[in-house]
């Protein structure tokens, strides 16, 4: 059976700033996650693998290769790729004093920034970085990608947030990253900086990359792997709020100061980014997993989308929205919905009395397992798509999707049958899938679990940085360049 895709559709592959950049000269020294990898006392903890990006695969001097791989071996039209807010910035965007107007409750609502203020935050960015970031957008667009950039994928400068500091106490000081609001006012100049510089470049837009799994890995897991490695249920909460709300100032940024168009999509299209994973109870006997797998779903997949398409901010997760809650000024817009999905969860309560944000555990891998212990199930993406579309009704791109599999066992049939039940989607649930974009295209710094994990269509030497192809690259790209999966 021939599956057809339809027409425009969108093949890429995803990478981000941090993970794919350094390797082979330039690194980016400036940011939490810098500091976090390479803090001694998180490698003795565990929490970090004590490998560092520094042997990473070397994009930012190699951008036009792999661009080539992405075009010419994989026969893709799109590359969906991030900058690295910390080399743009690398001084305090703090002294450009903005007008930011703020909700009854005090969150900051509206960020008006003049021409006048950009010049001065010209004048603040690296221009040789910026330099380097249009002269990818540009290779892209030789090469036949249509760019998809991420405007936020993870770390923040440390002047905006030391996460060291504020793992071993938060109160000592104020650069508190997602936790502050003033990381928003500053993601507002961020953002229309970008827009502004490399609007010409680009019309697609993903704002901040998955609210959810910064806001989990760096406020919540026992493991604390993600700056600033914090336990608290109260913080996990407060970042997902400020991210979401980051995702409408930085939405209304780009829709004000992007008005040129790079492609026939143009001139801004501008979605959020949000993993989706399926979530079932550990004993579908057990109500209790049964509670706890229905409440992680709301927290981890529904939450953020309820903030960003509702304004509805249920900040004790009880499920019931009350007035205070709601904040529908929050809500500025968002195009698309970029869903990330990866696998399937097995939710089981472990009923010590905790808040239910520490009280639950993932049941381990049981069936077709990653590298990564993860249960790969290719009917969540289905799921995932179907759902978010009958709730939200937006065009949708599948942002990431991909495999961690070192000996390239299963690589080849995670992409087909994801794609399988992504065009059941489109062709039988009738959701409006827009494009696909696999993780990723090269193995790449895999955050606090370092080299162990390989995700990439291409393996990368982590010497040599030579690339060599998986079983998966002829598959896909004999699906990308004809446009259907047989
Ligand atoms: C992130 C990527 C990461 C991938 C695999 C996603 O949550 O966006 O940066 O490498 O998962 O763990």
């Amino acid at each position: 059976m021939e599956r057809v895709f339809p027409d425009g559709f969108m093949w890429g592959t995803a990478i981000s700033s941090f993970q794919a950049e350094m390797g082979l000269g330039e690194p980016s020294d400036g940011t939490d996650w810098w500091a976090w990898v390479h803090d001694e006392a998180n490698v003795t903890a565990g929490r970090v693998s004590g490998d560092t990006p520094l042997d990473g695969p070397g994009f930012w001097e190699r951008y036009d290769q792999d661009l080539t791989l992405a075009s010419e071996g994989l026969r893709n039209n799109s590359i969906r790729l991030a900058v690295d807010w910390g080399r743009v910035f690398p001084e305090p965007t703090t002294v450009v004093e903005v007008d930011v107007k703020r909700d009854r409750r005090g969150n900051v609502w509206r960020v008006a920034l003049e021409e006048e203020d950009l010049d001065n935050l010209d004048r603040l960015s690296d221009g040789d970085a910026v330099d380097r970031y249009r002269e990818m957008l540009e290779s892209a667009h030789g090469h036949g990608l249509t760019p998809m950039l991420t405007l936020y994928h993870w770390p923040i400068p440390l002047w905006l947030h030391d996460p060291i500091a504020c793992r071993d106490d938060i109160a000592s000081t104020d650069k508190r990253g997602w936790v502050s609001q003033s990381t928003i006012v500053e993601f507002a100049k961020l953002t229309a900086y970008l827009a502004h510089r490399l609007g010409d470049l680009v019309d697609l837009y993903c704002t901040v990359n998955e609210p959810r799994i910064i806001s989990e890995h760096g406020y919540l897991t026992r493991r604390g792997e993600f700056p600033p490695g914090l336990n608290d249920p109260s913080l996990f909460l407060t970042c997902l709020k400020h991210t979401c709300i980051a995702h409408g100032v930085a939405y209304e940024q780009v829709k004000h100061w992007d008005r040129r168009e790079a492609s026939p999509l143009g001139p801004s299209t501008v979605g959020l980014v949000a993993v989706l994973q399926h979530y079932e109870p550990a004993d579908p006997g057990s109500p209790d997993d049964a509670w706890m797998s229905r409440f992680i779903d709301y927290a981890f997949n529904e939450w953020n989308l309820n903030a960003v398409f509702h304004g509805d901010y249920d900040m004790n997760l009880d499920q019931v929205v009350e007035p205070m809650e709601q904040l529908p000024h929050q809500v500025k817009g968002c195009d698309y919905l970029g869903v990330n999905y990866y696998a399937r969860w097995r939710v089981r309560h472990r009923k010590t009395g905790v808040d239910p944000l520490l009280d639950y555990e993932f049941a381990p891998c049981s069936g077709d397992c990653s590298d990564y212990g993860w249960d790969v199930y290719p009917e969540g993406l289905r799921n995932v798509l179907t759902w978010a579309y009958r709730r939200y009704r937006r065009p949708i791109y599948v942002t990431e999707n991909g495999v961690a599999d070192k000996e390239d066992r299963m690589r080849t049939r995670y992409l087909r049958s994801h794609l399988r039940e992504l065009h059941k989607a489109i062709t039988v649930d009738g959701v409006p899938v827009r494009g696909y974009y696999y993780w990723t295209l090269m193995d790449n710094f895999e955050w606090s679990d370092g080299y162990e994990i390989s995700f990439g269509l291409y393996g990368v030497d982590r010497e040599t940085k030579k690339r060599t192809p998986t079983k998966a690259v002829p598959v896909y790209r004999e699906i990308a360049e004809k446009n259907r999966l047989k």
